[in-house]
């Protein structure tokens, strides 16, 4: 059954999480309805994730409407699986989608400014989450780093960059960091097994996606 717990998170939230989280009470309505157009190279990261113990421990970091702990549940049936999200409306979303899935536990509240039960995970998942997180990004890779397993994966994929000044400020706009800097720091941070930049339509932006371990 799934279980969901809240952190106080309000006062101490950033503006940027302010805003994402402001964002989200519409968008969540409208979600998975729109996003299998533009949030590309989230069903095949999953196949990229080597084998793991048995009954392994996972997050997802900003799991929103729950779609991709429903196919970790799939792929990892022993597993049991956290999503963090500081949208209440997203975590409504996935509450309902998991509702009668066994061993997921749904969490309310920024990523980092709480401490998790299990000591540690055997995989944490970020799934087009991080380029919405505010400025100091750093801080979250050493909370990663912390909060997994030594011999731990992460699993990611999310927007890379556009060769377009628009479409960068139409995103930024959209509360999305278009600058570049994730895929340096997976790449910091992190061995890769698997690392892939892809385009989408074209060219209009590229996406990356990266699975490895603590360096
Ligand atoms: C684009 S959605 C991705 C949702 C899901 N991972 C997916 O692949 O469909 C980004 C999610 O990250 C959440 N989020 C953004 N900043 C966060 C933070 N600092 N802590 C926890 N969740 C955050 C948002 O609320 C939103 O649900």
């Amino acid at each position: 059954m799934t279980k969901s717990s809240s952190s106080h998170t309000t006062s101490t939230s950033s503006q940027q999480s302010q805003k994402v989280e402001a964002y989200y009470q519409l968008h969540a309505q409208i979600y998975d309805a729109t996003r299998w157009s533009f949030l590309f190279g989230r069903e095949n990261l999953l196949d990229k994730i080597p084998d793991l113990p048995s009954q392994p421990h996972i997050l997802e970091i900003g799991c929103g409407t729950g779609k991709n702990m429903e196919r970790l549940s799939y792929h990892f049936p022993d597993a049991s699986i956290v999503g963090i999200d500081l949208s209440p409306d997203m975590l409504q979303k996935a509450k309902k989608r998991l509702g009668s899935t066994k061993d997921i536990e749904l969490k309310l509240g920024q990523y980092g400014k709480q401490s998790f039960n299990y000591d540690s995970f055997d995989l944490i998942l970020v799934s087009y989450s991080l380029t919405m997180f505010d400025d100091n990004i750093e801080d979250v890779f050493e909370q990663i780093c912390k909060d997994l397993k030594p011999q731990g994966y992460i699993a990611a994929v999310d927007f890379h960059t556009s060769p377009f000044n628009w479409f960068c400020k139409w995103m930024e706009m959209n509360h999305v960091d278009f600058s570049e800097q994730l895929f340096s720091l997976f790449k910091k941070y992190f061995s890769p097994s698997d690392i892939e930049l892809k385009k989408a339509y074209g060219g209009l932006w590229t996406y990356f996606q990266f699975v490895g371990r603590q360096s």
